[in-house]
């Protein structure tokens, strides 16, 4: 495994392996990397013959200057775990190589990025699409790995690469829970052990709500939901929007679509927690 910095020393690298025919997969990260990760990696190395990992904590997605400031960052122990899962190449530049003038650029995906995370961090998925599709540019991959639990951020990257047409798939991958159901998340550091237990209600009420729905209406699936969440001390609600798994736009009938998604922010003391749910698929 190969740790480079530029992206010239990474397309040297890569443009030798294309030319022989081998093909390149990227897994875009902010590193504090974690099982979550780990899974995507794995079948990146399993798909493709070189597996890139990016890990880059992209200062223009951070909506909220405290958030970045505090993100984990922990390229040591990330370049570890990625050689046991076999990355050939982790890409770790500075800001001034990704941004050696601010990027102005302006990427609007409306209607996908204008509900949820796009009403509650103006300007990240500016930001997420700015960096991806920068990645994109340097690594120019065969196919680019992206996490389930990102249920917006995957939709949008997805309509990006159609509407720009990036030569390259995009592959999506389940979310990955710890045993008791905690999505993973970088995030979860941030999380003291008494904050821990309580994060685990927001994944616990998402499986029951699965079972609540079988018997209720999506309104009271939804108002059930949101109750349960506000009743856990320590918890506080953002959103929990459930929504068409292709177009993000609120359904509020169970027929209404055959792909149903429930989203959910969550405020777990200062850390916010995403998680998701198919109803319907
Ligand atoms: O999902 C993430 O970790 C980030 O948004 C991404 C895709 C690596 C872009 O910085």
């Amino acid at each position: 495994m190969k740790l480079v910095h530029t992206i010239q020393e990474l397309q040297l690298a890569l443009d030798a392996l294309r030319v022989q025919g081998k093909k390149i997969g990227l897994v875009p990260t902010m590193g504090a990397l974690h099982a979550g990760h780990a899974s995507l990696v794995k079948r990146c190395v399993a798909e493709n013959d070189v597996a890139v990992v990016s890990v880059f904590v992209n200062p223009t997605q951070f909506n909220d200057k405290n958030d970045l400031i505090k993100y984990p960052r922990t390229l040591e122990a990330d370049c570890n775990l990625l050689e046991s899962v076999g990355a050939s190449f982790v890409f770790a530049p500075s800001v001034e190589e990704m941004y050696p003038e601010q990027d102005t650029r302006h990427f609007s995906f409306a209607p996908l990025d204008t509900v949820m995370e796009g009403i509650y961090r103006p300007g990240h998925f500016n930001g997420v699409c700015q960096i991806v599709s920068k990645l994109f540019l340097a690594v120019n991959p065969d196919r680019a790995y992206f996490g389930e639990k990102d249920f917006q951020q995957l939709a949008i990257i997805r309509e990006m690469v159609r509407q720009m047409n990036f030569p390259l798939e995009i592959v999506g991958c389940p979310i990955v829970r710890e045993e008791d159901g905690l999505a993973l998340s970088s995030r979860n550091a941030l999380l003291s052990s008494e904050q821990r237990t309580t994060a685990l209600n927001i994944s616990k009420t998402l499986f029951a709500s699965l079972e609540y729905a079988k018997t209720h209406t999506l309104a009271e699936t939804k108002a059930w939901v949101e109750h349960s969440i506000d009743a856990v001390e320590g918890l506080r609600l953002e959103y929990f929007e459930v929504v068409d798994g292709r177009t993000l736009q609120t359904v509020s009938d169970w027929n209404d679509s055959d792909y149903i998604v429930g989203c959910i922010t969550v405020y777990c003391g200062e850390v916010r927690l995403i998680d998701n749910i198919k109803y319907k698929e």
